[in-house]
């Protein structure tokens, strides 16, 4: 899809509701301390659609209705880009790849990388997953402290780099993981700034960040220097996007390559391991939850493969139900390139809108007691009634996460193997802070107790 074929406005279009804010700066101060309770709060006070203006230049949209969320994401997509938080404050990390794209380059990378996130695909990678987990989970000693957050973003960064690029990248992990927080940072830092700072500007933060990118870069070149000077088809990403030719028969460039690359990378371990520490995170405040799940995984008596998961379905669910309190992507950017009606409202052209993933996971008219961890709304087929968009961990419409469907298997997979073996227990009662950049992580990591059970 080319530009915006967006219908014309209907005259009925009513005004948003809008919430005034301080003069000029508008809820930027909101936005940049309490994103998450400002996102709840508006769930409650304004469930459908409200504008809040922020700074001089921002017209803000927030969506904390599933069916509004549905027409910004699928039936009317065409009327909106990517957000410029992500396009641009994330262009140094992402460059052009699939997370960043748009329309025909989107359409085409789409085209080329879905063959590797087919079922088929994804099912053998289920071997190297639980594997991989069982490694981590047999090292743990009993008592041994650790930081959940750091092992789990090891173990996913890992997984990626084995399934899809055929690459052992752990000794990369911790340079990786911090290059990645401070980029994280500074994207996010600029989103919230009253003048914000495009990448190109040296000033001290971009600076650092541009840093961590050379840090991230050298990873990724190099692993696609020594897939070159290996040739071969391996039948994974790396093939794949190496071998990949345009109509008129042109590679892609290394440039390229590491765009798409470096996306897969980054979108698919941070959110897995993410979603993964909030759920061990919940298992510890709920001994209920744990005894059922454990004594699902003490039946079943072995590392899962991958179709030993079927019978593990209320591990899926608790899995599920941490993304529902804790979606890892809380909120979903876009830019309005037209006019565009929604619901029945006018929402105008260069709107940033956010759609809040957060704020429909924990609406109390789709999710009776929401703030209740609850594994049991994801049993049997209950997902299937609610309505379209109420549960969206993924996204929707045509920019729905490429990696559902791995992620899914892999946080089942690991979360099984690890549990089967270990319990975590924190070292303090006090809850986790949420720390939402691009990604909703615990602030400051989880320092968690490591108790073996098997
Ligand atoms: C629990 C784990 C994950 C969550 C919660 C998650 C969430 C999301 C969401 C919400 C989007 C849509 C963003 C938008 O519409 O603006 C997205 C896109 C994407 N995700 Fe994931 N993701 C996860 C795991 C993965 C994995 C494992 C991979 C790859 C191995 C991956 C790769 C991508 C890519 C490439 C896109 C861009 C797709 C496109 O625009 O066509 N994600 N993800």
């Amino acid at each position: 899809m080319t530009a915006a074929t967006v219908e014309p406005t209907p005259r009925a279009a009513r005004t948003l509701p809008r919430i005034p804010g301080r003069p000029i700066l508008g809820h930027l101060a909101s936005f940049r301390n309490d994103r998450v309770g400002m996102l709840l709060r508006l769930a409650k006070t304004h469930p459908d659609i409200v504008e809040m203006p922020m700074g001089l230049v921002r017209r803000v949209v927030v969506v904390s209705s599933p069916s509004l969320a549905n027409e910004v994401l699928s039936t009317k997509q065409s009327a909106f880009v990517k957000a410029p938080g992500l396009a641009v404050f994330l262009r140094p990390v992402l460059g052009g790849g699939l997370l960043t794209s748009e329309h025909e380059v989107h359409e085409r990378q789409r085209k080329l990388l879905a063959p590797a996130f087919a079922h088929k695909r994804i099912a053998s990678y289920a071997a190297t997953m639980a594997e991989r987990a069982e490694r981590f989970a047999t090292t743990l000693r009993e008592g041994e402290p650790l930081d959940l957050a750091e092992a789990m973003m090891r173990l996913t960064f890992e997984i990626v780099g084995k399934t899809l690029f055929d690459a052992e990248v752990v000794s990369d992990a911790s340079a990786v993981g911090d290059a990645l927080t401070t980029a994280m940072e500074v994207a996010m830092g600029q989103l919230g700034a009253v003048i914000p700072l495009p990448p190109m500007i040296p000033s001290p933060q971009n600076l650092k960040y541009k840093r961590a990118v050379a840090r991230l870069d050298e990873v990724v070149y190099r692993i696609i220097r020594e897939r070159r000077a290996e040739g071969g088809d391996r039948g994974d990403v790396l093939s794949m996007l190496l071998d990949a030719r345009d109509e008129d028969g042109t590679a892609m460039t290394d440039r390229q390559v590491r765009d798409e690359a470096m996306t897969l990378f980054l979108a698919g371990h941070e959110t897995t391991a993410n979603a993964l520490s909030w759920t061990f995170y919940l298992l510890a405040r709920h001994p209920d939850a744990r005894a059922r799940m454990e004594a699902e995984l003490d039946a079943l008596g072995r590392v899962p493969s991958y179709e030993d998961l079927k019978q593990l379905p209320y591990t899926l669910a608790v899995f599920k139900e941490a993304m529902r309190l804790y979606p890892p992507a809380y909120v979903l950017g876009r830019r309005s390139v037209a006019d565009a009606t929604i619901g029945e409202h006018l929402v105008r052209k260069s709107s940033i809108v956010l759609v809040s993933i957060l704020g429909i996971h924990r609406r109390s008219d789709l999710w009776p007691d929401p703030e209740t961890f609850d594994p049991g709304r994801f049993l049997g087929d209950k997902e299937k009634q609610l309505p379209r968009c109420a549960y969206m961990p993924f996204g929707a419409g045509p920019r729905v996460c490429i990696g559902n469907h791995f992620a899914l298997m892999e946080g089942h997979a690991l979360l099984a193997t690890i549990a089967r073996r270990v319990r975590f227990e924190p070292t303090s009662a006090e809850p986790a802070e949420l720390e939402p950049l691009v990604t909703l992580r615990p602030k400051g990591g989880l320092a968690m107790r490591a108790h073996v059970r098997t």
